[in-house]
């Protein structure tokens, strides 16, 4: 609770100021894959479990630095719906660790006044996690920080494909007409309903590819790529890809301005 009244007297500006951030050009939506934590347990020596571990502590740093930033918008690709081709041991074994993050963050991130959300299809997911997660949702719906997404069980083809399945259950009610369909009314059937688009995707790892992460709300972000694997992308390279993101012209389509 201190935390929520004290992180009250710190303006994010204050943050953001000394890393060179022009805090009124930070992106509102930051979307990261966080790739690269069984090559860097390879590396190492070690188990990919380990790397997946160590991916946790990183995660760990970049929510709070996005919250003291002032982010509105943070969303992490946990697990897609085509992880589940990895081998059952390392899949059981990612379920136990979502589930022990919850345990030993949940009342962390509630005292930082971070708003949680799971993205994807969550009912799927072993039950003691589903409940930990509506758990942890209802927890912290009240809270005003940063919004943090995390995709689990999330593909955006099954969620455009959830989408269409939801208006053509209204087209059917004679609910809804074909012709009224606008990108608004399919934003609002996706599972980041009431969440602003994508400003800037951080890909970490070297890979430089999509991989059906938010392909609907991705449609005019930036991307940040970095060779540097997931457990060893820190604050400090969080901060250069704001920086980056801030001295970035948008066009969304048009012309730049005179
Ligand atoms: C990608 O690395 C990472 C994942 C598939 C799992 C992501 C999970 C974490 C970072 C753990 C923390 C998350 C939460 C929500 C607690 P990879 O295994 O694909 O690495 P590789 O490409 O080097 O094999």
């Amino acid at each position: 609770m201190w935390k929520k009244i004290f992180g009250r007297f710190i303006r994010h500006e204050q943050v953001a100021e000394p890393f060179g951030i022009n805090h009124a050009r930070l992106p509102r939506h930051v979307a990261i894959i966080m790739d690269g934590n069984g090559r860097w347990a390879k590396r190492k020596g070690l188990l990919r479990t380990v790397g997946h571990r160590a991916g946790v502590d990183a995660l760990r740093e970049i929510l709070r630095t996005a919250g003291r930033i002032g982010i509105d918008v943070l969303t992490v690709y946990a697990f897609s719906t085509e992880n589940w081709k990895r081998p059952h041991e390392e899949v059981d074994f990612l379920m136990q660790l979502f589930s022990e993050y919850l345990d030993k963050e949940t009342q962390n991130m509630h005292d930082d006044n971070v708003r949680i959300r799971f993205l994807g299809r969550v009912g799927e997911l072993p039950s003691v996690l589903v409940q930990k997660v509506h758990y942890a949702e209802k927890l912290m719906q009240n809270n005003t920080g940063v919004r943090f997404c995390v995709a689990v069980n999330y593909g955006g083809q099954d969620e455009i494909c959830r989408a269409f399945q939801v208006l053509a259950e209204k087209i059917k009610d004679s609910k809804l007409l074909p012709a009224d369909i606008t990108p608004d009314l399919v934003s609002d059937a996706l599972d980041t309903h009431g969440l602003p688009p994508v400003d800037l995707v951080i890909r970490t790892s070297g890979d430089m590819r999509v991989s059906n992460f938010l392909l609907w709300q991705t449609a005019y972000a930036e991307f940040w790529f970095t060779d540097t694997n997931w457990p060893e992308f820190t604050p400090q390279h969080f901060l250069a890809a704001l920086r980056d993101y801030t001295k970035r012209e948008r066009r969304f389509g048009g012309i730049k301005e005179k």
